[in-house]
C-alpha cells in the first residue's frame, strides 16, 4: 500500500513502482485533498498492478478494512499534510493528518502483520524540517537530534517518533527517511517553485519572504522516487537515511535562475520576470537554512541524484508549459480563495 497516491512525491513513487514492478499488487490510498488530484496518475491508472481506493488514513475503520480486504504487505506511507505555510493558518489539520492518521496506520499495521513480522515493512516518508535551522554552516546527519519548529514540522517530527516507538515497542519493522525540498512535475503551485513558475507565466508579483536569503537544499522529485525505490528495497529494518541532494540555494538566487530560464522559454526579454520580484512580509517562525547530509545512502547503496539543478529545473517549467490545462485546473476556485488569504496580508 502506498499511501497519499497523488501529491507530487507519491505521483512520481507510484508511476516508478508500477513500471518497474509489475508482479507487485499496488494498493494507492488517497484522501483526494486540495493536493491530490487524480490527473497526476492518468497514464498508469489503467496498469493491472495498480488499484486507486479513495480513503482517509483518518478512518480507522477503513484502513482495518483495506488491510483485511487486500492482505496489505507492506506500507509505503507519505500521505500527509505538508505545506508549512497552511500549517501556520491550521495547525489542528496538521495533527489530525500526520499525527493521528499515522498512528492509525501503524495499529492497523501492527494488528495484520502481528505474528509475522519478518516479512513485513512499514516505511515513513518524512522530511528535514523535522532537524530544525541551521546557521551557516553544517549539515543534517541521521543523528542530528529533531528541533520541528513549524505546526508541519512538529507534526512530522511526532510521526516519526510514533514511528520508531512502534518499532522497539512492538517489534514493527520500521525504517524512516527524511528528505530535503522536492520539486518537479505534478507540484501543486503553493510551494515555491511551483507557485512561482505559475506566477511568471501569468505575470504576477513573485512574493520573495523577508530578505530572501533563506536557504533550501533542492532534490528532483525523481529522484527522490528512486531513492525511495532504494530504501525500500535494501534499506535496513530500524534505520533512518538522509536523502538530499547537496544542492543548496538562496530563495533570491533560486528565483533568478527561474525567472532567467523562462524569459528564454517564453521568448521574453532578458530580465523581464525579474521584475516580477516582490519582497513580502516573512513567515513566521522561518528557518533560515536547511542542509542534508545524504553520504550514508550514497556509501551504503551509491544512491546519488541523476540530474543537476539547472537540467532537473528545466524540465519541471517545460513541463509546466506543456500542461497549462493542468495549470488552470488546480488554480481555479478554492486556490484563489488561498492564494488570497496566504498573500493579500503579506503586502503584495
Ligand atoms: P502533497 O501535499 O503534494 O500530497 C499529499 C497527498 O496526501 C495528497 O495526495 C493528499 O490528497 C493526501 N492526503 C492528505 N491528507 C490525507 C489523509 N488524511 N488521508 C489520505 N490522504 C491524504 O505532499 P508531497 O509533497 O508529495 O509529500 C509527500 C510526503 O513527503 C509527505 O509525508 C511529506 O511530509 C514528505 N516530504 C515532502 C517534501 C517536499 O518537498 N514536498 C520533502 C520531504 C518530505
Ligand atoms: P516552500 O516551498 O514553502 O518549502 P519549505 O518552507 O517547506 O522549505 O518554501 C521554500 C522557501 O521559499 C522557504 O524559505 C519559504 C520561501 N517562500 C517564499 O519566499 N515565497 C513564497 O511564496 C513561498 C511559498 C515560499
Amino acid at each position: 500500500m502506498i499511501t497519499g497516491s497523488e501529491g507530487i512525491i507519491v505521483s512520481h513513487v507510484i508511476r516508478l513502482f508500477v513500471i518497474k514492478y509489475p508482479n507487485y499488487t499496488i494498493i494507492n490510498l488517497d484522501a483526494l485533498t486540495y493536493a491530490g488530484n487524480l490527473e497526476n496518475l492518468k497514464d498508469v491508472e489503467q496498469q493491472k498492478n495498480y488499484h486507486f481506493v479513495k480513503g482517509n488514513i483518518l478512518d480507522a475503520i477503513f484502513l482495518d478494512q483495506i488491510f483485511q480486504q487486500q492482505q496489505i504487505t507492506d506500507v509505503i506511507h507519505l500521505a500527509a499534510e505538508s505545506h508549512v505555510d497552511r500549517s501556520i493558518l491550521s495547525p489542528l489539520d496538521f495533527v489530525y493528518t500526520n499525527i493521528i492518521g499515522t498512528v492509525n496506520l501503524l495499529n492497523t499495521a501492527k494488528k495484520y502483520w502481528g505474528g509475522n513480522k519478518g516479512q513485513h515493512l512499514f516505511y515513513h516518508i518524512s522530511t528535514d524540517e523535522v532537524f530544525g535551522s541551521l546557521g551557516d554552516t553544517g549539515f543534517f546527519t541521521e543523528t542530528t537530534a529533531y528541533d520541528p519548529r513549524s505546526p508541519y514540522s512538529a507534526s512530522k517530527a511526532s510521526s516519526d517518533h510514533f514511528v520508531r516507538a512502534y518499532h522497539e515497542t512492538y517489534h514493527l519493522p520500521a525504517i524512516v527517511s527524511n528528505c530535503s525540498n522536492n520539486y518537479g512535475p505534478n507540484h501543486f503551485p503553493e510551494k515555491l517553485i511551483p507557485l512561482f513558475i505559475h506566477n511568471i507565466i501569468e505575470k504576477k508579483p513573485l512574493p520573495v519572504y523577508g530578505d530572501g536569503l533563506y536557504t533550501r537544499d533542492w532534490l528532483y522529485v525523481k529522484d527522490h522516487a528512486s531513492a525511495i525505490d532504494t530504501i525500500f528495497h535494501h534499506g535496513k529494518v530500524g534505520e533512518t537515511y538522509n536523502i538530499g541532494g547537496f544542492n543548496e540555494w538562496k530563495n533570491i538566487d533560486l528565483v533568478k535562475l527561474l525567472c532567467a530560464l523562462m524569459d528564454q522559454k517564453l521568448g521574453r526579454t532578458k530580465g523581464e520576470s525579474e521584475q516580477l520580484i516582490t519582497y513580502v512580509k516573512d513567515r513566521p517562525g522561518h528557518d533560515r537554512r536547511y542542509a542534508i547530509d545524504a553520504s550514508k545512502i550514497k556509501e551504503q547503496f551509491g544512491w546519488e541524484p541523476s540530474v543537476t539543478f539547472e537540467e532537473g529545473l528545466s524540465e519541471t517549467i517545460d513541463w509546466y508549459l506543456d500542461n497549462t490545462e493542468w495549470l488552470k485546473h488546480v488554480t481555479t476556485g478554492a486556490y484563489q480563495q488561498y492564494y488570497e488569504s496566504m498573500y493579500s496580508n503579506r503586502d503584495i
